[in-house]
């Protein structure tokens, strides 16, 4: 096969990367990037989060999304925004300001409506809600689902998905968590959830699943499917949205290979279920790869090796387009 693999929607899989502005300076890096026959789509990997456009209350900083979503159009690639409100950086003065309820709702409000307002038109999807649930499917305790309170709730999602929809009519709204890739708590949780926001009108087109994977340790195709057919059955679109498969370094050729598998077996359970619409790695070399900070002694979790060659993942993302 080439390696020319879909990039629209409308039938087809789009395949996306995330990219970060600080590698925005690597040119062999932006190169490949770019190529639209390759990447159909591109997630800023932190320049839309929460720290990085209202470090402080009311005053927002877009340059460094602007930068990633001129990039995006100059190419023609699909954009995916990432993320109204999610726990992790959240700005300092939000955590620690001692909000009651009713202001933080209307923080919350203003952060996502001037957040979505400013791409509106130019983003196909976005994580409105990144990270709602703990693994055991209990809601995530934050200053937003705690809102003034002691016991965490999700009413702050109905008021990011409501202020998104408002901001973006065009935009699919997502709610976005790891470890819903097969059946579960978890993933359960996210089905609930869904479901009860449609049943009470708010605006939902869609489910992340993030997809942070561990070589031999990826769920079966049949897995994966059944758990994809269960999220699109309450009416929404789903998409792989930060896919890598990290390892144990060193990187072997057995590993290597297991990793083609891994990554042939998710991109093909997408391509495979109608309503997943596309697969976003999270980066496409480990040059840039989160997984060596955060996750020690693992790493090598992308198609794409250090010096930016190919790896056999590659070939088992592209077979499963
Ligand atoms: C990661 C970024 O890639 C890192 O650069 C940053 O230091 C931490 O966040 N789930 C998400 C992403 O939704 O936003 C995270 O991105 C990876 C886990």
């Amino acid at each position: 096969k080439s390696n020319t693999v879909a990039k629209t929607l409308g039938g087809k899989l789009y395949f996306g990367s995330a990219t970060d502005n600080p590698e925005l300076s690597d040119a062999t890096y932006v190169a490949k990037l770019g190529d639209n026959t390759l990447f159909g789509q591109i997630t800023p990997g932190n320049s839309m989060k929460w720290d990085s456009t209202e470090p402080s209350r009311g005053v927002f900083t877009f340059t460094n999304g602007d930068t990633v979503t001129s990039l995006a159009k100059k190419n023609g690639q699909l954009i995916r925004g990432h993320t109204c409100v999610w726990y992790n950086q959240l700005a300092g003065w939000v955590t620690s300001g001692n909000f009651n309820a009713s202001t933080l709702t209307s923080i919350l409000q203003t952060h996502c409506s001037t957040l979505v307002s400013h791409w509106a038109g130019q983003i196909y999807s976005w994580d409105v809600v990144n990270e709602p649930f703990n693994d055991d499917g209990t809601v995530r305790s934050f200053v937003f689902s705690l809102a003034g309170g002691t016991v965490p709730n999700l009413n702050y999602i109905t008021t990011a998905l409501v202020a998104a929809r408002a901001a973006d009519p065009k935009a699919k709204l997502y709610i976005n968590d790891y470890n819903i890739d097969s059946a579960g708590a978890k993933s359960t949780a996210m089905q609930n959830l869904v479901k009860s926001l449609k049943a009470a009108g708010t605006p939902i087109d869609g489910i992340g699943i993030q997809g942070h994977l561990i070589v031999g340790q990826v769920p079966s195709k049949a897995a994966l499917i059944a758990n994809y057919q269960a999220f699109t059955a309450l009416g929404v679109e789903i998409a792989i949205t930060e896919l890598d498969i990290r390892m144990t370094l060193p990187e072997t050729p057995a590993l290597r290979a297991q990793q083609q598998t891994d990554y042939n077996t998710v991109v093909s359970a997408c391509k495979a279920v109608t309503g997943c619409v596309g697969v976003t790695i999270w980066d496409y070399t480990d040059k840039y790869s989160w997984v060596p900070g955060v996750f020690s002694g693992q790493g090598a979790a992308l198609p794409w090796d250090n010096n930016l060659v190919i790896k056999p993942a590659y070939d088992g993302i592209i077979a499963g387009f």
